[in-house]
């Protein structure tokens, strides 16, 4: 039972946790008033998601407090925490794909056997209730990254969790899904559950938040900010630690040279066996950054699998740096110089079970060999050279890579792939659930990429770091590609009508 008396719903005083090599937090406190949302705000790596794990009984804390509802508290396990009132949605998901909705709510919280409809059925009207629209019957495989998350706060809320942690939720959110998550949560919030929100896009904090917390090199530098007093300029001053975070500006024109990629009529299924790229025609030239614009689920993921050989295409011609590659696999594509920074960072991108070291080499490993054996010491003098070039906090290279902040994860794969001088950078989301530094590191170096004449395909939700970036611009609807525009002349309402304009011509 809350404590009525106490009108805090979360007390953390001076929360430590080192892992070897690293202090993920040095003395972190946060209070969460009941019946608010608080914003956790901090760079890749200032510890935001290591204090969300103390928090949920995930982690156990080297040293401080933690008091919920009033009570202290000292949390063994994540079901420790739950039973406390505190549920978290973690940064990536946990949900069994095979399961459908309503039996992945209900996993290991109902040990009663209740009959399939009748979950169905409360899984349905606790969806109704807060608006969080999922159709229980469904297999979780088949469902998008919004949906997916919307199973794991109706996890949570079947829980009772009277204090939910979303760390990044709106990462893998369309801006218009973000939005609706934001009405979601402050509903919760009006019930008298507190949501603790981490997220790097200071606008939705505004938008959303109450109060603000901010963790720089794992302490908190402020507490319990007011969001409606206080600008995002000052916000991101704060995480940051100087006066930063002006806008990126546009580079200076660069001379182009010959096409490195050329599709020609190229037709692709999605994953559902649908038409998901439909005649694609494009040319990347080096020297440029081609950027493609669109809501997310329009045909961006096929297309950049099939520049990368990891889907099929069922007709067209697909022609890298010259060496026509279509129906060849992978290795033929980086062979010919494709670097490839995918979506999915953990999946296509990275093997979570081996160590950074490993990671690093992967595609590199031939060069790495001497007679039959890796030579362990110049892999691991590599890897130094990249963890120092692109600014990747590691405790200790050896270390698995799951052990590395989401921020972090991206700046080793850019890193990586980046490192063996490719022709055409294909380049997927790739500042996404970064913070401010990291977004204008890694943009820097696609102009860099640019400048050193490769071409890059860059693929981004964001339409500002396409207008910034790219000097010609593609937008994305149904599959198609639709008409080019001119980053330095079209405006934002131009570009949003083309992705509007063949959604409604579909209706
Ligand atoms: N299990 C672990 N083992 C070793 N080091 C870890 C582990 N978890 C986190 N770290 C390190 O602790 C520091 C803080 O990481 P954390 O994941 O809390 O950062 P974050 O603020 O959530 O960053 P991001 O915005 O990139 O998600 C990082 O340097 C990270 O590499
Ligand atoms: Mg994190």
């Amino acid at each position: 039972m809350p404590d009525a008396a106490s009108e805090d719903a979360v007390l953390l005083r001076g929360i430590w946790k080192r892992f070897p090599g690293v202090v993920a937090n040095a003395g972190a406190n946060l209070r969460v008033r009941r019946g608010t949302i608080h914003a956790v705000l901090g760079e890749n790596g200032a510890g935001k998601s290591t204090l969300m794990n103390v928090l949920s009984g995930v982690y156990r804390p080297d040293e401080g407090d933690l008091v919920i509802d009033g009570r202290a508290r000292r949390f063994s396990s994540p079901a420790d925490a739950i039973a406390a009132g505190v549920g978290m949605v973690h940064q990536e998901f946990r949900l069994v794909p095979t399961f459908t909705v309503a039996e992945n709510v209900v996993l290991g919280a109902s040990p009663l056997r209740i009959d399939k409809r009748d979950i169905s059925a409360r899984v349905d009207a606790l969806a109704d209730q807060y608006g969080l629209a999922a159709d229980p019957t469904r297999p979780v495989w088949q469902l998008s990254m919004g949906e997916r998350q919307r199973v794991e706060i109706l996890k949570a809320l079947w829980r009772d969790a009277r204090v939910l942690i979303l760390d990044e939720p709106t990462a893998v959110l369309t801006p218009a899904e973000a939005d609706e998550l934001g009405g979601i949560i402050r509903r919760m919030a009006d019930e008298g559950r507190s949501v603790i929100f981490i997220s790097h896009k200071l606008d939705e904090v505004k938008a959303f938040c109450d109060e603000a917390t901010v963790l720089r090199g794992g302490k908190t530098v402020a507490e319990s900010l007011d969001v409606r007093e206080i600008e995002p300029t000052r916000m991101a001053e704060l995480m940051v630690g100087d006066a930063g975070a002006s806008v990126a500006e546009r580079p200076a024109p660069h001379p182009v040279g010959k096409p490195v990629l050329e599709l020609r009529g190229v037709n692709a299924l999605g994953s559902r066996g649908l038409p998901a790229l439909i005649d694609a025609d494009l040319t990347v030239n080096e020297g440029e950054i081609v950027g493609i614009a669109g809501v997310s689920g329009n045909g961006q993921r096929e297309l950049a699998d099939v520049v990368a050989g990891l889907t099929p295409t069922t007709s067209g011609s697909i022609v890298l740096a010259g060496v026509d590659v279509a129906g060849r696999p992978p290795r033929v594509r980086f062979k010919a110089g494709l670097a490839y920074i995918p979506e999915d960072r953990l999946g296509v991108g990275l093997a979570p079970a081996l160590s950074v070291v490993d990671n690093a080499i992967l595609r590199s490993y031939r060069a790495h060999r001497r007679g039959p054996l890796l030579a362990v010491e110049r892999c691991k003098r590599f890897c130094e050279g990249l963890v120092e070039k692109f600014g990747v906090k590691v405790g200790n290279v050896d270390d698995r890579i799951g052990s590395l902040s989401g921020g972090n994860l991206q700046r080793l794969l850019l890193g990586r792939e980046l490192s063996g001088e490719p022709r055409l950078v294909l380049a997927a989301q790739p500042t996404r659930g970064l913070d401010v530094q990291g977004v204008r590191a890694i943009q820097q170096l696609l102009v860099d990429q640019r400048d050193a004449d490769t071409g890059v395909l860059l693929i981004s939700e964001d339409l500002d770091e396409l207008l910034t970036l790219a000097d010609r611009l593609f937008v994305m609807s149904e599959g198609r590609l639709l008409a080019e525009f001119d980053p330095t002349t079209a405006t934002r309402a131009e570009i949003g009508a083309a992705m509007a304009g063949a959604d409604g011509a579909m209706r």
